[in-house]
């Protein structure tokens, strides 16, 4: 494979449907980080390493050393959103940066200014900003958006481009028939069909343009089959959904240990408050449902109760989102989790997490949209599970069911880097290197 990974020659710029607080903190993070006055940290392409070889030759190298992603100084960001702040403005707003670091890379901010958005008010009714494209169609709407992308490039002179949805979770839906096949899809942009999502709009503009688009919310977006098919037809590469930050985070690396000790689980409670604009957007219901939906996802695959149904056929999972507009950004999350060991005895585990929602979210973008321009250089399209690693809901083939298992998700993610380079996979097995070390007395 190694020879088939072209160089990322030339400027990538980095497109985003939605500048709000995600989008801002990981804007303002990359420009603070290249003035070096700060370091990515949570970003794995930037601060992780990858073991080659036998764990013996001591052969760990950053994995920014190891493939040729794009240079943080060859990003250039750019974006839509229903508000026309500019991303200092937006990031002010969303207060998750302080001032002294905005303010050190305030011109570069600046000079970001969002392009006008595709968007549906339907799909997101607590959002009131007015900053909107207008056309007769979707389909018209759709040509709009590939008019700023091609726009964005050449006046960026950009060699390259990704696309990463950081706008608004939008309303639960399920598939329809116009999501079930690309002709049913664009029958459906000319005819305004009310199931097409905003979201949807941006996927299907990128995806024309052979631009990779990864999704960052729960919505389904680029998880219908149309887009599947729009992905294959101009090689383009798609992920989702939903970027794993605070409490799924937490439950994807607590679950497989809890399952690996066959540990018994009877109930897991999750309830969050947080009060930034995501929080304001999942206040109402049927925003609230695609999240829920997303969450609740997780802990089934992990657990398999139908194939465990003494240890987890009894467990009662609940998620709850609380908007409280004191803590900002700074969510708060609670889990009680009752579990059960030897010979049936109770136990209880407590997680109160103070995190920060942005501050978690920002380097997953950074690295999707790294890992994301890699892909299309090494000639892969479609679905990339690989990086099933940043999402609650990882987007799989309609056959597979998704991989929740946070470590399992890594081992996947650094063996397709491994397999890109043209280096041996690391198994874990050991014996092949074991006996060599271990010599009889
Ligand atoms: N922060 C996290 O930890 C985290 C984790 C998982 C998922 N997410 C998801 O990431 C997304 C962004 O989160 P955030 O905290 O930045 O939210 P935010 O509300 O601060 O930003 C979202 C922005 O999208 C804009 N927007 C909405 N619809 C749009 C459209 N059609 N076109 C262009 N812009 C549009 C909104 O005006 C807003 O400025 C949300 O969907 C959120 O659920 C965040």
């Amino acid at each position: 494979m190694k020879q088939h990974v072209t160089e990322p020659d030339g400027k990538l710029g980095v497109l985003l449907p939605g500048l709000g607080a995600v989008a801002t903190t990981l804007i303002a993070g990359v420009e603070a980080i290249k003035k070096g006055l700060s370091q990515p940290i949570g970003s794995l392409t930037q601060m992780g390493n990858i073991r080659l070889g036998k764990p013996t030759d001591n052969n760990r190298p950053r994995i920014k050393d190891f493939i040729p992603l794009a240079n943080l100084d060859d990003l250039v960001f750019g974006g839509w959103d229903v508000y026309s702040d500019n991303v200092y403005e937006a990031a002010v707003n969303a207060k998750v940066l302080e001032p002294g670091l905005l303010n050190a890379v305030r011109a570069e901010l600046e000079a970001i200014v969002p392009m006008k958005a595709a968007f549906d008010k339907r799909y997101a009714k607590n959002l009131d900003g007015t900053h909107v494209k207008r056309a007769d169609t979707l389909y018209e709407l759709a040509q709009a958006v590939m008019d700023d992308i091609e726009q964005f490039k050449a006046k960026n002179n950009c060699s390259r481009l990704v696309m990463v949805w950081c706008g608004s979770t939008e309303i639960y839906f399920e598939e329809s028939s116009v999501h079930a096949s690309l002709a049913q899809f664009e029958e459906g942009l000319r005819n305004n069909d009310p199931a097409i999502a905003p979201s949807m709009i941006y996927a299907y503009a990128a995806l024309k343009m052979g631009v990779p688009f990864a999704n960052g919310a729960p919505n389904l977006t680029v998880d219908i089959p149309a887009m599947v098919e729009l992905a294959y037809l101009t090689n383009t590469p798609i992920a989702g959904k939903d970027f794993k930050t605070g409490q799924t985070l937490m439950k994807t690396i607590l679950a497989p240990g809890l399952n690996a000790r066959a540990l018994g689980v009877k109930g897991w409670f999750s309830t969050n408050i947080l009060g930034n604009r995501d929080g304001l957007v999942l206040d109402d219901p049927d925003n609230f449902k695609t999240k829920e939906v997303s969450k609740l996802s997780v802990l089934d695959e992990i657990f398999q109760p139908d194939q465990n149904p003494e240890l987890y056929s009894e467990l009662y999972h609940k998620v709850r989102i609380n908007y409280y507009p004191p803590h900002g950004d700074n969510k708060e999350s609670w889990d009680n989790i009752d579990i059960f060991g030897w010979l049936g005895y109770e136990m209880q585990i407590k997680i109160n997490f103070l995190c920060r929602d942005s501050i978690l979210a920002a380097p997953l973008v950074l690295d999707l949209a790294l890992f994301m321009d890699l892909s299309k250089r090494a000639g892969m399209s479609g679905i990339q599970e690989w990086l099933s690693f940043y999402f609650k809901s990882p987007q799989t083939a309609p056959e597979l069911a998704p991989e929740h298992d946070i470590f399992k998700q890594l081992t996947k993610l650094e063996n397709t880097l491994r397999y890109l380079m043209g280096e041996d996979l690391v198994s874990h097995l050991g014996l092949e290197y074991y006996e060599d070390l271990a010599q009889p007395v």
